[in-house]
Parts: C-alpha cells; sequence; structure tokens
C-alpha cells in the first residue's frame, strides 16, 4: 500500500505489518501547516482501519520520518500561523492520534526537529536519532512557547530544568545532548542511521502484537497518571494477555526452543 496524501506519504508493507508515514514538505523543512495536521491523523486512520479489517492484528508498527535530507520537522509552519487565531492552532487532534494509535509509532529523527517537530517526536513511543540531528524549541524567539504541551513532556522525560532551559535559550541542542538528558532512546551514527533503525523496527514488528500494545498502552499510563493506577491498569492487562493465542504460542516456542514463533495478534 502507498498512498499519497497532500502533506503525509503513508505506506504499508503487508509482509512485516510495518507502516511509514512521511511528513512530506520538504521544501519546508516538513513544517507542520494545518493540512499536514490533518493528514497525519488521516494517515493514522487509514492505518487504524486496515487494522480493524484483520484478523487479529495487521499493523505493528509505525514509523514516522520527514521527507528530504534536513529535517524531521523544523516545526509549525510560521508563515500559516503568524497572525492567525488561537483557535485556528489545534495540534492536540493530532498529538493524541499518535500517542492513542494502537502500535509503537517511532519517530526517526533525521536532521532538523524543532518546535512542534519535538512535540510531535515526544507524542511518539521511541525517538531515534542520528548523531548530526539537532533538537530545540525555538519559539521563545517568536515570542511564544511550545503550545502543544512540550515544556511538559520534556520535564516528565528529562527534567524541569532541562525543559525549561531548553524553551527559554531557544538552543538547537546535539541529539547526545538529548540522549543524555533523556529525550531520545537511542543515538547513532549517520552512515548506520538507516539500519539501525530497520532493525529497532524489525525488532517491534516481530514480537507478540497484543503484548507490544499493550506495553504502549502501559507506558502511556505511566506518563499520565500514578503509580498506582499504573499497577492496576498492569494487572488488568496482565490477565488479558494470559488469555491470548499469542501466549500459548510463546510458552509454547520457549518449552520446544523454538526460536521462530509465529505471533498473530489473536
Ligand atoms: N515554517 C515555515 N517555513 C519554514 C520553517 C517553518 N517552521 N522552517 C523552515 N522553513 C522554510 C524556510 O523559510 C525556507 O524556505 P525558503 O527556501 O522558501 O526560504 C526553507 O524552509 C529552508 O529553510 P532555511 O531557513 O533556508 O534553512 P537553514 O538550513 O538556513 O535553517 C532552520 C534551518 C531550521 C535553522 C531554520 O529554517 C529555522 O530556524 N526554521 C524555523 C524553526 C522554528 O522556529 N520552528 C518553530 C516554529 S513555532
Amino acid at each position: 500500500m502507498h498512498d499519497e496524501l497532500e502533506a503525509v506519504v503513508v505506506a504499508f508493507d503487508e509482509d512485516t505489518g510495518v507502516a511509514t508515514l512521511t511528513l512530506d514538505r520538504p521544501d519546508s523543512l516538513n513544517a507542520l501547516n494545518a493540512r499536514m495536521r490533518a493528514d497525519i491523523v488521516s494517515g493514522l486512520d487509514r492505518l487504524a482501519e486496515r487494522d480493524a479489517d484483520a484478523e487479529g492484528v495487521a499493523v505493528r508498527a509505525v514509523v514516522l520520518e520527514g521527507a528530504g535530507e534536513k529535517a524531521f520537522c523544523a516545526g509549525a509552519d510560521i508563515n500559516e500561523f503568524s497572525g492567525s487565531s488561537p483557535g485556528a492552532f489545534e495540534p492536540h487532534t493530532m498529538r493524541d492520534s499518535v500517542s492513542e494509535f494502537p502500535a509503537p509509532v517511532v519517530a526517526k529523527i533525521d536532521g532538523y526537529c524543532l518546535g512542534g517537530g519535538l512535540e510531535l517526536a515526544l507524542a511518539c513511543d521511541f525517538r531515534l536519532a542520528s548523531e548530526s540531528s539537532r533538537l530545540g524549541f525555538p519559539e521563545v524567539d517568536l515570542g511564544i512557547l511550545p503550545g502543544a504541551g512540550g515544556v511538559q513532556y520534556v520535564a516528565r522525560l528529562a527534567n524541569p530544568a532541562v525543559a525549561t532551559e531548553l524553551a527559554t535559550t531557544g538552543e538547537h541542542i546535539t541529539a547526545e545532548r538529548a540522549d543524555e538528558v533523556g529525550i531520545l532512546n537511542h543515538v547513532h551514527p549517520d552512515d548506520e542511521f538507516e539500519a539501525e533503525v530497520t532493525g529497532f523496527v524489525e525488532t517491534i514488528a516481530e514480537k507478540p502484537p497484543l503484548a507490544v500494545r499493550a506495553i504502549k498502552d502501559s507506558g502511556n499510563v505511566a506518563a499520565e497518571s500514578d503509580l498506582h493506577e499504573g499497577r492496576k491498569y498492569d494487572r488488568r492487562v496482565f490477565a488479558t494477555l494470559l488469555e491470548t493465542d499469542d501466549h500459548a504460542e510463546g510458552a509454547r516456542a520457549f518449552a520446544e526452543d523454538d526460536y521462530d514463533p509465529e505471533f498473530t495478534g489473536r
């Protein structure tokens, strides 16, 4: 499957269950305009439909990337939002559709990842970056702050001091520094980045998909509620997963030393 929306290209590999969403405005460093935000939501909706129609699970992981050589995403489209009314700028639906998408979403950061682009990456479940990538919140220089919760999320992933420093200075930090403070999962040398991301995503895609999805949700619960709520969630879902074919298949494969189990997402 290869779906070209106006500002996003959606590809889906039926064999691996891996989908790719490419932000496709390279001439503007993939700046997020209203069209792109809507396309991200509808691209994910289309993938979710494919999933609902499948027996078991169709989509096992989504890679979110930017087109071109220079950027994952250079933030909100400044030409569009400058002068627009506050109501016209609504990034929350997009964030929710990424974080609530049933399968994990991996941000593949290769180049600039700024402002709303960094907030979009923060909505993803995993963030991998090439070494030459630069991350930051430049909004302060436009007299605003990151409007989609950027400071809040970095404060939780790293700490409040790092979050407020990033947003106050507007500095573009290196991927290495972003990794050190806890914003990224991994940084890889530029010439190894493509292969590392592919390997990472394949690993996820081969795992039992219902467990992977439950773990994604568990991570969201951990980020947004207290320990008591989180433990309650995990206990409830653990009981449900024990009933799945995938659990039976995992247990069988372990008992029989079979290193190639077939997980169906049922
Ligand atoms: N919105 C709209 N257009 C943007 C953009 C954004 N956020 N970021 C980059 N672009 C456009 C530039 O206007 C330029 O368009 P042009 O070729 O028609 O002039 C094109 O993308 C390339 O950007 P350019 O600035 O020439 O590249 P650079 O390598 O010199 O600098 C950045 C790269 C990312 C440092 C610089 O583009 C930048 O600071 N962008 C704004 C980032 C920002 O403030 N984002 C938060 C918005 S709230």
